[in-house]
């Protein structure tokens, strides 16, 4: 690797020419731009697309596209398309779809689709000239934002509510627009930034009439929040206790649950376990969300932060083993759309929604909670009983096994010879050596 001296302009460059610069930067670097290459989509114009989602764009990067057949969620059957590079996570999914579909599936409710946005302001003056003023202020907010909201009024949703709250108790000066918006099938962002951005504006413009030219209010910023504990949906599967018997080798079904229970239990006390309880339940939520090209960071953010909502972060599960019934149940925030964004121009994202029925919001987020229950189960099932490692290190097998460069045939005979000894790095290594 050539020593990395400063690129002015990179911005500009073409793509081959930013590609050529990185590539220059590898000992073989026709061998580094070929890699690259080998990777742009073969139909030009969606080449472009996807280079334009993003900036400064030299390649394609892949993760796998896998489907979690015959997931029943009320009712219906689903094949769920899912985007993650880790082995065991589909196969958890699917483990667990099979175990439930049995068993009356999964059963999901979305208790709201509220979201939320600020406009952060400082108001140097008297609070009550502001309060006062409120009831006006509002409705002229409402009104100067009309062109931006006329078009989701139609679709059925827009601006649900403003409050003006004062947050001087914190921070001197301190107040906020507090702004809920319905945004019906899309995830919105771009619409709540558009219109707090807009409030802003007029806001500013009633700060200096109210304050008599004086520079009285200032405006510190207007962004969505990716906390939406209001945009909320629940997923649970129910059985009764006697259905759970043989998921642990030599445990009845009471014994499973118990164990079960008090593996909730800790994440729910213990933020170390919470935190790998609550990124097994991401595994499956992510994986459906990038499928269905929505944002999986504002998901994870979310859905974190909703997690300490109680004062302490705890796991996002809860069992109830009483009254003869296992019933486990997931309640988590997830603000994702099914229109606009990336849902309609990533060729995959749309396959995604097309395959699932083309889903609502609502319907998705049931979807995308579903997964991240049905992970949640098979990991805390395979860590009740035989731990993770066993099933895990068999599909990291392939993995190892390509990283090593074995030929299909040597991945054959491995598979066979592993099905009974513990993988690890060096028995692999040592097993293509010898064979
Ligand atoms: C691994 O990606 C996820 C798990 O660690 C989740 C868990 O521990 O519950 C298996």
């Amino acid at each position: 690797m050539a020593n990395k001296s400063m690129v002015i302009g990179f911005s500009k460059l073409t793509r081959e020419q930013k590609r050529d610069f990185i590539a220059s930067l590898f000992d073989n670097h026709k061998g580094a731009a070929a890699q690259l290459d080998c990777f742009l989509h073969s139909d030009t114009s969606l080449q472009k697309r996807f280079e334009e989602f993003s900036e400064n764009t030299i390649s394609n990067y892949f993760l796998p596209y896998g489907i979690v057949p015959n997931i029943l969620i009320n009712e219906e059957i689903f094949h769920l398309p899912m985007v993650i590079e880790e082995s065991s996570v589909v196969a958890a999914a699917s483990n667990s779809a099979k175990f439930w579909a049995s068993r009356g599936g999964f059963h999901a409710e979305v208790l709201g689709i509220t979201k939320m946005g600020h406009v952060h302001f400082l108001w140097n003056d008297d609070p009550e000239v502001l309060f006062n003023a409120f009831d006006e202020i509002k409705d002229r907010l409402i009104l100067e934002a009309k062109p931006l909201t006329a078009n989701m009024e139609k679709r059925g949703g827009g601006i649900m509510n403003i409050e003006l709250v004062d947050m001087t108790h914190e921070i001197a000066h301190y107040y906020q627009l507090k702004v809920s918006f319905d945004t019906c099938d899309s995830m919105g962002a771009n619409f709540i930034n558009s219109c707090l951005e807009s409030f802003a504006a007029t806001l500013d413009g009633i700060g200096k009439a109210l304050s008599h030219g004086k520079d009285s209010l200032q405006i510190i910023m207007s962004i969505l929040s990716n906390y939406t504990p209001e945009c909320r949906v629940k997923v649970w599967v129910e059985c009764l206790i006697e259905e759970l018997d043989g998921l642990g080798e030599g445990m009845n079904g009471l014994e499973f649950a118990k164990k079960f229970e008090l593996a909730v239990k800790i994440a729910q006390i213990d933020p170390y376990r919470a935190a790998t309880h609550n990124k097994g339940i991401y595994n499956g939520i992510d994986a459906v969300v990038i499928a269905t090209g929505n944002d999986f960071r504002a998901i994870e953010a979310c859905g974190h932060t909703w997690a300490a909502h109680n004062g302490r972060y705890s796991g996002l599960t809860t069992v109830d083993i009483s009254k003869g019934k296992f019933c486990y149940a997931l309640e988590v925030p997830l603000s994702i759309g099914t229109v606009g964004g990336l849902t309609s121009l990533h060729p995959l994202a749309r396959f995604s929604l097309e395959l699932l029925g083309e889903p609502s919001a609502e319907k998705l987020m049931e979807i995308a909670a579903v997964a991240g229950l049905a992970n949640n189960f098979g990991a805390i099932r395979s860590l009740i009983t035989k731990g993770i490692q066993s099933g895990h290190m068999k599909m990291h097998l392939q993995n190892m096994l390509n990283f090593m460069g074995a030929t299909d045939e040597e991945k054959k005979r491995a598979e066979v010879w592993f099905k009974d000894k513990t993988v690890s790095y060096k028995a692999v290594q040592e097993y293509l050596q010898k064979s």
